[in-house]
């Protein structure tokens, strides 16, 4: 899908489908009260008719427009006037827009939402929001059907700006086409199944992207390098598969020399079967999605090298599976981490914190200014939090309110989890450094605190994104998030670098 700005009426007219806000009762937004006129009145006329009373996210689609102006018109609720439109609900009625667009013949419309007041939001947001959710709503995972399904006809989208907002609204464009492209990206990779995306595949696809832009480099460990580095936690969850680990690590160097990396990792489990602790075989196709942190870091440099924000960034993410097999980890094994610590497996099924933790140690060497992990790590946070906020958890209080923010701002919400040291002592082994599980209270936290012990040494922050990266049931299918919030975070931090 394509998106431009439009500036002319004479811009708009080349397009097949104009797309409209009507407030409640039946009041005009500032382009449709415009429109009514110049069709002398044939949209009041039509809504007045059909009933249409401009309720938060009902469309109303007119196939037939008076002069040929435009083949057709998309009419959307903005709801009460007199209430401010928040970001949530401004989200909602593109939705709905993009919805009723699919079901026309059209291939190009123009969308007048950008005009329309949202709280606290600029046009950047908004023409960002709209490129996000329109080409966000047209995704379908369908290389693997050997029949095409029904295919998205629209190709263009223009959105309208004016001369006061253009520069703001320009950013919004190129943030919001990098971003969807790198959404995509993500949701592509995660709905791909286990038996092609493998940690291989990954790897592949880690070196693909850094072709594409000189500031960004790609280079993979394999098990052989790792064992000399003395990850073992790592390796004895990939010893239970037939396909090696790999650790994949992307450097984007767009700041200055001096300026220390942000360092995203993110867990890369391509099938997560739970090892000789079998998870149940019920939504075990699920477990597929145990990329998705990974995948989420790959998006974020997708997102970075198209936007090429002035910072530096580097990206680990461990590759593996998680299987049961006569090599695999078993219930009571002892390794030892890089870090030197020694880890009791009491469940193989907690693997995640496994493959982590020696990254976490390995993201030292590059004396990072923040670290972030990113993993589907916890059935446990689904129980807490549902599936609307990724959790949160760090050791620096300004770097969670940093990602706070930001996924406010970027609609990609999360909620921060205590990380206090009483819950620490479930962590204890009688044989070893520390067990790998900490029992049923507060799972989420436990394995927190269990990568904490590993990220001692910098300002660190955790997502749990297991209830947020991607849906389960008849919308099965991967949400690529939490791009937004990081590539958001990530913008964030560039303004304020080159403050
Ligand atoms: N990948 C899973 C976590 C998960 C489960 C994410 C369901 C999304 C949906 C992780 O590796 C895992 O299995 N965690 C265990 C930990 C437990 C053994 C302490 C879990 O959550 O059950
Ligand atoms: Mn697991
Ligand atoms: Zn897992």
């Amino acid at each position: 899908m394509e998106f431009s700005l439009i500036t002319s009426p004479s811009e708009s007219n080349q397009t097949d489908c104009l797309i409209l806000g009507i407030f409640e009762n039946q009041k005009h937004s500032p382009e449709s009260s415009g429109f009514n006129l110049q069709t002398q009145g044939f949209i009041d006329t039509i809504i007045q008719r059909d009933n249409f009373d401009g309720t938060l996210g009902n469309t109303l689609t007119i196939n037939f427009i008076p002069n040929n102006l435009y083949q057709r018109c998309v009419l959307v609720g903005l709801g009460n006037p007199d209430q401010p439109l928040s970001s949530k609900n401004y989200r909602k009625l593109l939705t709905s827009t993009i919805k009723a667009l699919k079901n026309t013949p059209s291939t190009n419309a123009t969308c007048c939402l950008s005009e329309i007041t949202v709280e606290n939001q600029n046009n950047l947001w908004k023409v960002r929001q709209i490129v996000e959710v329109f080409q966000g709503a047209c995704y379908q995972f369908s290389d693997l059907k050997s029949k095409p399904g029904c295919t998205v006809k629209l190709i263009h989208i223009g959105i309208t700006a004016t001369e006061d907002n253009r520069l703001d609204s320009e950013t919004g464009l190129k943030q919001g086409i990098a971003l969807a492209n790198a959404i995509e990206f993500t949701k592509n990779l995660a709905d791909s199944p286990g038996n092609v995306c493998t940690p291989s595949y990954l790897a592949e696809k880690a070196l693909q992207l850094s072709q594409q832009n000189n500031r960004l480099s790609t280079r993979i460990l394999e098990e052989d390098e790792m064992a000399e580095l003395g990850m073992g936690a790592l390796l004895s969850v990939s010893r239970g598969s037939r396909q090696p680990a790999k650790l994949i690590t992307l450097e984007y160097r767009g700041g200055n020399l001096e300026s220390k990396p942000i360092v995203l990792v993110g867990k890369g489990l391509t099938f997560d079967a739970g090892g000789i602790s079998l998870k149940p075989s019920s939504g075990m196709d699920e477990m597929k999605y145990d990329m998705c942190g990974g995948a989420s870091v790959l998006g974020v440099f997708q997102a970075l090298s198209d936007l090429n924000l002035p910072i530096n960034v580097i990206g680990l993410i461990p590759t593996s599976e998680n299987m049961p097999d006569g090599d695999a980890n078993k219930p009571g094994d002892i390794v030892t981490s890089m870090s030197g610590q020694t880890i009791e497996i009491l469940n193989t099924d907690a693997e995640g914190r496994l493959i982590l933790c020696d990254t976490l140690t390995y993201a030292q060497k590059y004396n990072p200014e923040v670290v972030i992990d990113l993993a589907t790590l916890t059935g446990a946070c689904i129980t807490a939090l549902g599936r609307h906020p990724s959790g949160l958890l760090g050791n620096d209080d300004a770097l969670c309110e940093d990602l706070f923010a930001a996924a406010n701002t970027a609609c990609d919400p999360v909620w921060r989890l205590p990380l206090w040291e009483e819950y620490q002592e479930q962590l204890k082994s009688n044989f070893a450094d520390m067990a790998n599980i900490g029992g049923p209270a507060g799972g989420t936290i436990t394995a927190a605190c269990f990568l904490s012990r590993f990220a001692e040494d910098f300002r660190w922050a955790h997502l749990d994104i297991a209830g947020t990266a991607w849906k389960s049931g008849d919308q099965k299918g991967a949400t690529g998030r939490p791009v937004p919030l990081l590539t958001q975070y990530l913008i964030d931090f560039s303004n304020n670098a080159s403050n």
